[in-house]
């Protein structure tokens, strides 16, 4: 079967027939890695997506756009999400909800240690309320909102649940592609075409970009590096894209066996800072003035790191690195961070 091809055009084309709201500063600039590109012996190129604007940026607001107007188009007067208290998309959300006077209850799982910092600390800033609730699995917090919701309705209010919104992945998923066709656009002006992508993403993001290099028939490598052994890159991926795809009108079928996804950065867990992350943060930022964070990016920077060292990264090729954001999780992190640089320096 020959899979059709799509043109950048095309695929913007049937982006903007999607509803969305604006929240987000775009295109998010791309930045050329001189000193990185001349240490590594390629060409290095970071796509800035942490710096979509609103409350110190981060991939969340671009995919926000899509789910606040599925949102709002529900006739909501107040919102609900439910997320992991050191999360980054709970910040963003609270900011976009800020943005449309929409009042948020955000659902936090886990506890607060002796510092309040880092994106909880900018949640309570924003004013969201926050309710922490200690549950031992992330799905329990499934129920967790599904119970913030009925009270709600009990009181009488209008609640959404941005859970549980059926844009939830797939807007995750169209903001890479957008993503992906702003790189394109970006770097024609320098003559240049990504022969890789690296991301920090185990599902939606990976997806997005999965699916543009599929539509537009592109010889380019998308690396997805995962930051969480909770996800499938490659089943639930393919059923992100292909979604996605549905979503966008495009007849193109992503297989799990084209996406290409690594586990082998995320270290002893989600969240835990590892060596070869901390070292990453400190390359990126000492040679190119770039802050990565412990989670997801400065991991996602190892692996990048690491495979071209191991030559799985071909020398002089043109490389992009998207840089989701995440830096507040620095300072909820800054002791391992300090320790690391004590030791290193
Ligand atoms: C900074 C950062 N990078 C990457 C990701 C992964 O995004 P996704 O799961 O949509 O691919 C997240 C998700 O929370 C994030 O906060």
């Amino acid at each position: 079967m020959v899979t059709a091809v799509y043109t950048a055009a095309d695929l913007r084309s049937r982006i903007a027939a999607i509803p969305r709201v604006h929240l987000a500063m775009l295109p998010t600039p791309i930045q050329r890695c001189p000193n990185l590109s001349r240490d590594l012996g390629v060409d290095l190129w970071v796509k800035r997506d942490d710096l979509t604007g609103p409350a110190f940026g981060g991939n969340k607001v671009r995919n926000l756009e899509w789910r606040m107007a599925e949102a709002t188009s529900s006739g909501a007067d107040i919102l609900v999400f439910g997320v992991e208290i050191t999360s980054n998309s709970a910040r963003q959300t609270t900011a976009a909800a800020n943005m449309l006077g929409l009042p948020l209850v955000l659902v936090l799982r886990g506890t607060v240690g002796d510092e309040v910092q880092g994106n909880l600390l900018c949640d309570l800033i924003l004013g969201a309320e926050v309710r922490i609730v200690d549950l031992p699995a992330y799905h329990d917090l499934e129920r967790a909102v599904g119970d913030v919701v009925a009270e709600l309705r009990a009181e009488g209010r209008t609640p959404f649940s941005l859970n549980h919104g059926t844009m939830f992945a797939r807007a995750a998923a169209l903001a890479t592609v957008e993503n992906f066709l702003e790189i394109l656009e970006l770097l024609e002006p320098h003559d240049r075409r990504p022969a890789h992508i690296y991301i920090s993403s185990g599902g939606k993001g990976l997806a997005g970009l999965s699916l543009t290099k599929k539509a537009l028939g592109l010889p380019v490598r998308v690396v997805g590096v995962a930051s969480t052994s909770n996800e499938d890159p490659w089943q639930y991926g393919a059923q992100v894209a292909n979604d996605t795809a549905a979503l966008l009108g495009l007849p193109v079928t992503v297989s799990p066996d084209e996406i290409e996804a690594t586990f082998e950065y995320i270290g002893p867990g989600y969240g835990v800072p590892t060596p070869e992350g901390m070292d990453a943060i400190l390359t990126f930022a000492r040679r190119e003035g770039i802050l990565l964070d412990p989670v997801y990016t400065g991991k996602a920077a190892a692996g990048l790191l690491d495979h071209i060292r191991r030559g799985m990264v071909p020398q002089g090729v043109t490389v992009v690195f998207v840089h989701t954001g995440g830096q507040p999780a620095l300072f909820a992190q800054s002791r391992a961070l300090v320790q690391h640089i004590g030791g290193r320096d």
